[in-house]
């Protein structure tokens, strides 16, 4: 595969990014620069299989360092940007929104004029080719009640989160950076992911791992919140097929077309446990779920209208909810190093403040 065929990734040590890198040597085989500052989110374990394949380029640092992220630009001369890195966690960005501005809006922002000067430098057919792919969240529009239409491209935008508020400000700087300088960018807005690498402070890992030891299920609120569930693989498959075929400029939703209240995915969890790994000691994991304090601002529902990917690109997604949910439990039961490894002190400390002042109810 030639070096001309190779991209940049940004965040590809996280959740998503790892799981993108991985299917991408696979699937398509160019060679990947992988930019990552290593947060308590991005792990090196999760790339491990890719230790001794040259295809892939790690390289420590911060999408906010201009001179590092133009110097790698100029040297492996990628065909395309994908941009993951960003904090991701609501419940931090409630604690603790600084990073949030810090990575997801002055760090998209300083990319794109990172990735502004090297199009400018490229020739007319280089310049064709190039794309600065945005990897967003359906966050950014707000929250829905039962019987809304679920969220189009057209949906206005309605932040309620520290987090989503800084995701639409990154989509924003990406919008006018097609309008103003002409950069030809892609936009998606996926819903929730879950799958292997997922670190365990999000609710299907947490819930996963805390049912496996017998440690209270915390939900929060009366647990009807709805989020629409994506397996990571398919917002993969999405990525590559709006990076190969989708038109700059445009945004493109991403979901899963899984609606669940969390109580159900929780419930869900519990049973998968009890099939899988089941223990006298814990019995029925369902006994563990706890109704714990309710997340401020908590968005009700949320529901992705994914028309657009799969009329324009034919894309699908090959994972049910069911299928899906099933392999990821298995994954996190296969994969105890890695479990082991990820729950740090850092790990620790954020479980305490998360959850200490969340009383049961
Ligand atoms: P994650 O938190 O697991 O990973 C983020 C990665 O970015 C980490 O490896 C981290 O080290 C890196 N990073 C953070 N700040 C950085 C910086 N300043 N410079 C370089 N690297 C930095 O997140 P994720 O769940 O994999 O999400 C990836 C992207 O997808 C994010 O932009 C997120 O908003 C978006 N998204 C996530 C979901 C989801 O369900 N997880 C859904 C839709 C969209
Ligand atoms: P999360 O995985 O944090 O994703 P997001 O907030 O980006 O949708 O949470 C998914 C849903 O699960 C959300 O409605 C909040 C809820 N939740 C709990 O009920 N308990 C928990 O411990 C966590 C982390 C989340």
């Amino acid at each position: 595969m030639n070096k001309e065929d190779s991209i940049l990734v940004t965040g590809g040590a996280g959740f998503i990014g790892s799981n993108f890198v991985l299917t991408w040597i696979m699937e398509i085989g160019s060679p990947v620069i992988n930019l990552d500052n290593l947060t308590y989110a991005g792990n090196r374990n999760n790339l491990q299989s890719l230790d001794r394949d040259s295809r892939h380029i790690f390289v420590h640092g911060d999408i906010a360092d201009q001179a590092l992220v133009s110097d790698l630009l100029r040297e492996h001369k990628p065909k395309a940007i994908v941009h993951f890195a960003a904090e991701s966690h609501v419940d931090r960005s409630i604690v603790a929104p600084d990073a949030f501005i810090r990575t997801n809006v002055f760090g998209t922002f300083s990319l794109l004029q990172s990735a502004r000067a090297y199009h400018a430098e490229l020739s007319a057919d280089e310049q064709k080719r190039f794309r600065f792919l945005h990897v967003s969240t359906d966050e950014v529009y707000g929250s829905l009640g039962p019987d809304d239409p679920a969220f189009s491209e057209t949906t206005p935008y309605a932040p309620n989160s520290p987090y989503a508020a800084s995701k639409a400000s990154s989509d924003h700087l990406v919008r006018a950076y097609f309008h103003t300088y002409g950069l030809p960018v892609l936009t998606t807005n996926c819903s929730n992911n879950y799958g292997p690498y997922h670190f365990p402070e999000k609710l299907i890992p947490l819930m996963i791992l805390n049912g496996l030891e017998g440690e209270q299920l915390p939900v929060y609120g009366d647990g009807k919140n709805v989020r629409d569930w994506l397996y990571v693989e398919d917002h993969c498959s999405a990525i590559r097929a709006v990076l190969d075929s989708g038109r700059p400029g445009e945004t493109y939703n991403v979901g899963g077309s899984s609606e669940r209240q969390n109580i159900d995915v929780v419930t869900t969890i519990c049973d998968l446990l009890d099939e899988l790994a089941p223990s006298d000691a814990i019995g029925s994991r369902r006994k563990l779920i706890t109704y714990v304090t309710d997340r401020p601002g908590h968005d009700r529902r949320y529901s992705i209208d994914a028309r657009k990917i799969r009329q324009e690109l034919g894309w699908e997604p090959a994972e049910r909810f069911e299928s899906g949910i099933r392999k990821t439990v298995e994954w996190y039961l296969a994969n105890q190093n890695w479990v082991e490894n990820v729950r740090s002190g850092a790990y620790h400390q954020w479980i305490e403040a998360n959850y200490a002042e969340r009383v049961a109810r």
